[in-house]
């Protein structure tokens, strides 16, 4: 058992906050799998601050939930310290994660995300702001630089340390490669070994095997499962199980991913309401179908076809009764 800035962290692999599905819904179905800590999606300073009513969604935790970190993103630190103090008042949670790895024009082009790695003072300063301000442990999540001329971990890892958090985790891509090409985990070799904080890994985590080998040559504490776990729960269990040096769980049946999409898609609908949650599991539900004979007309039937839960349960069930997609 570890800890991070005091909270007990009972694993290794952390739930990466992806904007648009991991709400609390996600989070509480991903957690009996082995998730040790979740995060939010990112959280707007000004959407808290202004009160919007949709981003108060965003903050909401369930015992079940915990350790959680809910994830803030700003640019200006006086605005985002209202935020944190609207956030202690409203919600309960374990850690505040800082995000400065969001590669989003929309995002960066404010200031906010990962434009901070190119400017460490900048960086330095906003984090300590929050950390002097937050009654919780602070974390932060960056990338490897902003360009492939900019790669600057290690002076921004620095200044987040001596801002004082308690938990990088690093994208092991820069901000300008966005999601292309392959994780350089291996720009990374023992960096988790030098530093004062633990390290978590992030990058390309979709397999067991992947996750083990990240860590072990990044020195990391942590690993953190993201775009894997979507409709791949058990990829949790399985890095779990191989880091206990434990046999992998097979992967599961069609009626067993039946019943992980059909678990999924009732806690969705339950915290949203039918219409937007079946809006959002059209994009998520093909997740669980991935690899399956068939995949592309379920994905295709689900996508053009399925508008209400009723019209989700449809296709769920003939894929259930006749074991095939
Ligand atoms: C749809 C989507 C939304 C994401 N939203 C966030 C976010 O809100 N905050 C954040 O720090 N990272 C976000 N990420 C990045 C992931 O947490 C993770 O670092 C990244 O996907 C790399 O890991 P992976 O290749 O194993 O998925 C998002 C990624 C995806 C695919």
């Amino acid at each position: 058992m570890g800890t991070i800035g005091g909270i007990k962290i009972d694993g290794i692999v952390l739930l990466g906050p992806m904007a648009g599905v991991t709400s609390l819904a996600y989070r509480e179905f991903m957690k009996p799998f082995g998730v040790a800590l979740s995060f939010s999606e990112m959280i707007s300073d000004c959407a808290i601050v202004y009160g919007n009513k949709k981003t108060e969604g965003y903050f909401v935790t369930s015992s079940v939930d915990r350790p959680v970190g809910l994830q803030l993103f700003g640019s200006d630190p006086a605005m985002s310290v209202k935020a944190v103090g609207i956030l202690e008042s409203k919600a309960d949670y374990d850690l505040l994660d800082l995000n400065f790895g969001c590669p989003v024009h929309k995002v960066t082009k404010t200031g906010a995300g990962s434009s901070f790695l190119k400017d460490t003072d900048r960086l330095y300063r906003y984090a300590r702001a929050i950390v002097m301000a937050s009654h919780k442990p602070v974390t932060a999540k960056i990338r490897l630089g902003y360009d492939l001329e900019h790669v600057n971990f290690r002076e921004n890892a620095a200044a987040l340390i001596s801002a004082g958090v308690s938990l990088i985790t690093i994208h092991s891509r820069t901000t300008s490669e966005l999601y292309a090409g392959t994780a350089h985990h291996d720009w990374l070799k023992d960096f988790g070994k030098e530093l004062s904080v633990p390290l978590c890994i992030s990058g390309d985590i979709f397999t067991p095997e992947a996750a083990i080998e990240a860590m072990k040559l990044t020195g990391t504490s942590y690993v953190m499962v993201a775009r894997g776990g979507l409709g791949n729960p058990r990829l949790v269990t399985n890095v779990n199980r191989l880091y206990e040096g434990k046999e992998v769980l097979p992967a599961p049946s069609l009626q067993e991913e039946v019943g992980f999409a059909r678990d999924f898609m009732h806690r969705l609908v339950l915290e949203k309401g039918e219409s937007v949650a079946a809006k959002e599991l059209r994009g998520l539900l093909p997740h669980f179908f991935r690899g399956f004979r068939g995949y592309k007309k379920i994905r295709n039937d689900i996508a053009t076809l399925c508008f209400t839960l009723d019209d989700l349960e449809k296709v769920v069930k003939r894929v259930e009764t006749t074991g095939r997609l």
